[in-house]
């Protein structure tokens, strides 16, 4: 059946939140409202929010009325004030002045219920009963599992974009928040170099990115960063960590004063360690270090935890503009009659709609293998 033009389109932030999901809200209203004439719902705090709503409703024909008359009657800014509307319909005023502002205007949340079967079943019956014609999901891998399962099992169109400072996304060069992320990395790295040269120091700082060393990776190369350390190199065996340390040492034999190590969260280590891997690996430089005989016996190594300082902050040029081309594409998609379900993805360069279940793309590894080695020809002294 074709939708009728009133009916609207849904769009939700999911999972962790990632620089440029303000700009991509924007650019999901304004291409909604100004280029295709078609209202859009802005879903707060993901798909929390949806089975807020649908729990609200339960069924129940005088509950929906109200909810309905709540989304006509508190629009854009007034829905976004009231922190308990789960669904608001967005105008232009309410996507104003925040494109490159940190986080999402909508909130996101973690949704485990969502893991449910008979949890998605109350939510797609009641964006059917809204008349909702579509949604569109931002977020990292997990919301975008929900969004192919809620394909599935819908007649709903979905589209998934990525967005997710981890950059674990296997089908999409760049997921948004990336690029902010590695230019936030960037910056930290240069402010940890100032006390590092000023006090001859290893600084061993951790970077987020869940299993995937990718955003490590990236930040390394555009800091410079003398060593990077990620999940793909393998578990840390007390073994490599000294081999490490030597490396770093006989850098400094050579006239090095400092050194910056990133080594990513999803680091393993053997045998198996609970605590946050930049401390494990102070603790193996520092016993290195200072071990008998060594020529730099002062030679301080301290660590640091960036934490969840990577995910906030202005989204770079880079993300917004990604922001608007995926916002397009999604559109694109979903108005046309045979687009698949599927998840927007950089490819070489051009954006398009990987559908979903086709969401490998093997060359990825190829590629941060290769930044790998570039990173150490460049880093190497
Ligand atoms: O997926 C984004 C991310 O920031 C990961 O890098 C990190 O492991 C995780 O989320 C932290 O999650 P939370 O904000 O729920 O602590």
């Amino acid at each position: 059946m074709t939708p009728s033009p009133e009916s609207p389109v849904a769009v939700l932030c999911s999972g962790g939140d990632a620089p440029g999901m303000n700009a991509f809200l924007r650019a999901v209203v304004r291409l909604g409202l100004n280029r295709h004439k078609i209202p859009v719902y802005g879903i707060r705090d993901g798909y929390r929010g949806l089975v807020r709503a649908a729990r609200q409703v339960n069924g129940d024909a005088e509950a929906l009325v109200q909810l309905k008359q709540e989304i006509s009657r508190n629009t854009g800014h007034r829905g976004l004030i009231d922190a308990q509307q789960s669904i608001i319909q967005m105008d232009h005023a309410s996507v104003s002045g925040i494109m490159g502002k940190g986080g999402t205007i909508l909130g996101s949340a973690r949704c485990l219920d969502f893991h449910k079967p008979e949890v998605r079943r109350e939510v797609i019956t009641l964006l059917e009963k809204l008349g909702v014609r579509a949604l569109i999901v931002s977020g990292g891998d997990g919301s975008l599992t929900g969004a192919k399962l809620l394909a599935a099992e819908s007649n709903l169109r979905i589209i998934g974009v990525p967005a997710t400072i981890d950059n674990d996304l296997q089908f999409t060069e760049m997921s948004l928040g990336v690029d902010t992320a590695v230019h936030t990395l960037v910056w930290a790295v240069d402010h940890f170099i100032d006390t590092a040269r000023s006090h001859r120091r290893v600084m061993v700082l951790e970077t987020m990115g869940r299993e995937s060393g990718d955003l490590a990776r990236m930040a390394a190369l555009a800091s410079g960063a003398e060593m990077v350390i990620t999940p793909e190199g393998g578990a840390l065996t007390e073994e490599r960590m000294t081999m490490l340390a030597e490396k770093i040492e006989g850098a400094m034999t050579r006239g090095r004063g400092h050194a910056i190590v990133l080594i990513a969260e999803g680091v393993k280590f053997e045998p198996e360690q609970k605590r946050n891997g930049a401390y494990i690996l102070r603790d193996a430089f520092q016993a290195y270090f200072g071990r008998e005989g060594a020529p730099f016996p002062d030679l301080e190594v301290r660590p640091s935890v960036l934490g969840h300082l990577q995910r906030g902050g202005h989204a770079t040029p880079g993300d917004c503009i990604l922001a608007a081309r995926f916002a397009e594409e999604a559109w694109k998609s979903l108005l046309d009659p045979n687009g698949m379900n599927g998840i927007t993805a950089l490819r070489y360069n051009k954006v398009e709609i990987v559908p979903f279940g086709c969401e490998d793309l093997p060359e990825r590894s190829v590629h941060s293998a290769a930044m790998d080695q570039l990173h150490d020809d460049l880093a190497n002294w």
